[in-house]
Order: structure tokens, then C-alpha cells, then sequence
């Protein structure tokens, strides 16, 4: 998209601003569905990547469910039409309450993470009839992504451990109906999956299973390549095509990733002794990735410049951490001009937060042409919508 786009944009909805690429999405979209044509097959759509209800509109409407892991995520899709049959139920501290209010609305599929778990499933079967059952499964594999977002290895708080899976089974076989694995996000090594879904596909193997939910986790390109497509389909579907049951996937970074901008306003470009910070109106509030994991982001900049140098893109919020871009080699910008965060529809507004009482940003959905305001900005009242006085 040209530059000039985002900077109309910015202009007629202010900043911070998320926009969002539909017909990116859709394409997406359309590549997983080729992908598994041949599958018994259920994508979904992990509403923790993006929950604004639009884009879960979006891609319902290519027949995607959801992966949710609250009430609040699964009030995203109530609102974006996506039905329960189409809804996968995740998470490591379902509570007792939350069971009861998804067993009332009528959840489809649940991946139950512990023994412990499973033992409160148990005690309320009769009303759980039309619920599957998933056990994930931790099979101790090293994603070879950032330690924040790996979540398949023994240390790790996911999941049953595989040398346990034979116990889990001879307790709650009569349930459990399937396997479910993801062992990390932003993976772009093939051989992490092949070797995830083979012993993923063992235990449904032994176990006479049904449902393989293979979890999510393809690797965007934020700098250099993402999770290389051709050589997924040559070596990782081969290995699913074995299996005759239902697959389920759970996506989110490669379906809104990528698709998905931050538009930023430089308030200021500060020189000091030993550095240039450019600073902007939207920091970890807004992206928290690189504050978090360090994450690398593209910035494109629109009408910079001729002096390229050494900066630090800096938010305006009180803490050292509060970082868009470190040690990065740029265009300068002009003061009041903008920053195009690239790959920014995942993880963006889902974890941005309100620090120093900030508001969050607002959301344009751009589909050719059109542009559609799919988040107002937040207002100072938002923010104190919950004080009692
Ligand atoms: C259980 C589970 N499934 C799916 C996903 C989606 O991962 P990704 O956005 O990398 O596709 C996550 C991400 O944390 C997850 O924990």
C-alpha cells in the first residue's frame, strides 16, 4: 500500500492508529483453505492475535471458527456471528466459573491442559454432551523461537507431558477424544512442525483418536522471511494427510500479522550527547512486542529526510523500555510527520494497555479503496468507566 494512503489516513482519524488490510487477510485466508482442500478440516482464527470483532467477521465469513481463551474473546466472536460449533476453547486457568458459563453456551471444542482440569470436566459430564474433548499434549520440542512464546518444552506451564499421556488416557480415554499440541509462535523452521505433528499424529495412532488440533504458530516475515509455505506443504502436510480424523488449526499471526500497520506521529527528534531518539505519540502502550521480546518491526517513513543516522524510536511513556525500534540505522523524519510500523495485526492492539493513562488507539479496516473506522479512539471517560467515586 502507498504511503500516501496511510498519511490521509492518519490525517482523518489522528494517531496512534491501527489499519488493517483486508483484502491481505483474505488472502490469507484463502491460501490455508487451499492448503488443506483435501482435509476434513476446521480452521480457526486465534482471537488473541486481533479481537476486534470486524476482522473476526472477516474471516468467518471464509469459513473460519475461533481459538478462545475467555469469556471476553468469546464475547468477540458472540458479536462477530461466529457460532459456538465453531469454537475452540483454550487455556491453562479455566476456573470452575468460566466452565459453567461455556458449558451454557454451548462451546464446541476443549483443550484440556492438565489431569486437574480434566478431574473438574469429569464431575460435570452429564451437561457436557455435546463438548469434544482435546488433551494437549507437552512433547518436550524446542520451537527455536523467543523464550516468551515457546510453550511446547518440559519447563513450561502447558499441556500434559507425553511420558504421562498413557495415564491421562487410562483415566479419561472414555472423554477425551483427541490430541492437541502448539509448541510456540512465530516458528518459520518446517522441521519444528514436522517433527510436532508426527508424534502429535502417533498418539492419535495409538490411541484410536479422531480430532488433531496441530495449534498455531506459523512465523511471519518481520525481518527477513516468514515460515516458508511451499516447503510446509511439501513436508509437513504429507505427514497430516496420514491422518483420517479431523484436523483443526489455530492461526493467528500469519493470518492478520502481516496485514496489520501502526501509525505513529513524531512529536519529537531529540539529540543528545551520545544519541537521536525519535519520539513519537504511541510506544508499549500501543505495540508492547519490541518493549516485551524485542521484536523487530519495520518502520517505513513517509517524505524523510535526507540524514540517515543511528536512532532509538521511542514512545512517550515513563520507562526506559517504552521502545518501538532500538539501535536502528534510518531516514530521519520530519517533526509532525509519520511512522508506519510494519507488521503490526497481531499482538498489537490485543496486548496494548492503558499505562500512564493513556488511551488506546483507534482502527481503520481498508478493504481496496473504502476505509471503515472499526475502533473509535478511547476517551478519557473510557478510562474511568470502572472508578467508583
Ligand atoms: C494454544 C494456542 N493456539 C494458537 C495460538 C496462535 O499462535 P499464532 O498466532 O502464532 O498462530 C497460540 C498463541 O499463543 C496458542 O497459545
Amino acid at each position: 500500500m502507498k504511503s500516501d494512503r496511510f498519511v490521509e489516513l492518519a490525517e482523518r482519524y489522528g494517531t496512534p492508529l491501527y489499519v488493517y488490510d483486508a483484502e491481505k487477510i483474505a488472502e490469507r485466508c484463502r491460501k490455508v483453505l487451499e492448503l488443506f482442500a483435501d482435509f476434513d478440516f476446521l480452521p480457526t482464527f486465534a482471537v488473541k492475535a486481533n479481537n476486534n470483532p470486524n476482522i473476526l467477521k472477516l474471516v468467518h465469513s471464509h469459513g473460519f471458527g475461533a481459538d478462545v481463551v475467555t469469556r471476553g474473546e468469546f464475547r468477540a466472536c458472540e458479536l462477530a456471528g461466529i457460532p459456538p460449533e465453531m469454537l475452540v476453547w483454550n487455556g491453562n486457568g479455566k476456573t470452575r466459573e468460566d466452565m459453567e458459563y461455556f458449558i451454557e453456551h454451548g462451546i464446541r471444542y476443549v483443550n484440556v491442559d492438565s489431569f486437574e482440569e480434566m478431574e473438574l470436566w469429569n464431575e460435570r459430564l452429564p451437561r457436557c454432551a455435546s463438548i469434544i474433548f482435546l488433551v494437549r499434549v507437552n512433547p518436550d520440542i524446542d520451537p527455536k523461537t523467543h523464550p516468551h512464546i515457546s510453550t511446547g518444552m518440559k519447563m513450561h506451564k502447558f499441556g500434559v507431558d507425553e511420558d504421562q499421556l498413557e495415564k491421562f488416557m487410562k483415566k479419561f480415554g472414555r472423554t477425551v477424544k483427541g490430541v492437541h499440541i502448539h509448541v510456540g509462535s512465530q516458528i518459520i523452521d518446517v522441521k519444528v512442525f514436522v517433527e510436532a505433528y508426527s508424534r502429535a499424529l502417533e498418539l492419535c495412532d495409538r490411541y484410536s483418536l479422531e480430532y488433531l488440533n496441530i495449534g498455531g504458530g506459523w512465523g511471519i516475515a518481520y525481518k527477513g522471511k516468514g515460515l516458508d509455505i511451499e516447503d510446509y506443504k511439501k513436508k509437513a502436510i504429507p505427514i497430516l494427510k496420514k491422518f483420517k480424523g479431523r484436523i483443526i488449526l489455530e492461526l493467528g499471526r500469519y493470518i492478520v500479522g502481516e496485514a496489520g500497520y501502526l501509525i505513529l506521529k513524531v512529536i519529537q527528534v531529540k539529540r543528545t550527547m551520545t544519541k537521536v531518539f525519535v519520539v513519537t505519540d504511541g510506544g508499549m502502550n500501543q505495540l508492547i512486542r519490541p518493549a516485551l521480546y524485542n521484536a523487530y518491526h519495520e518502520i517505513e517513513i513517509p517524505n524523510a529526510t535526507d540524514e540517515e543516522t543511528m536512532v532509538d524510536v521511542v514512545g512517550p511513556l515513563c520507562e526506559t523500555g517504552d521502545m518501538i525500534a532500538r539501535e536502528r540505522k534510518m531516514k530521519l523524519p520530519r517533526v509532525g510527520s509519520y511512522l508506519i510500523v510494519e507488521g503490526a495485526g497481531a499482538y498489537g492492539y490485543s496486548m496494548s494497555n492503558n499505562y500512564n493513562s493513556t488511551l488506546r488507539a483507534a482502527e481503520v479496516l481498508i478493504s481496496g479503496k473504502r476505509d471503515q473506522l472499526i475502533r473509535r479512539r478511547e476517551t478519557l471517560d473510557d478510562l474511568f468507566r470502572s472508578v467508583i467515586l
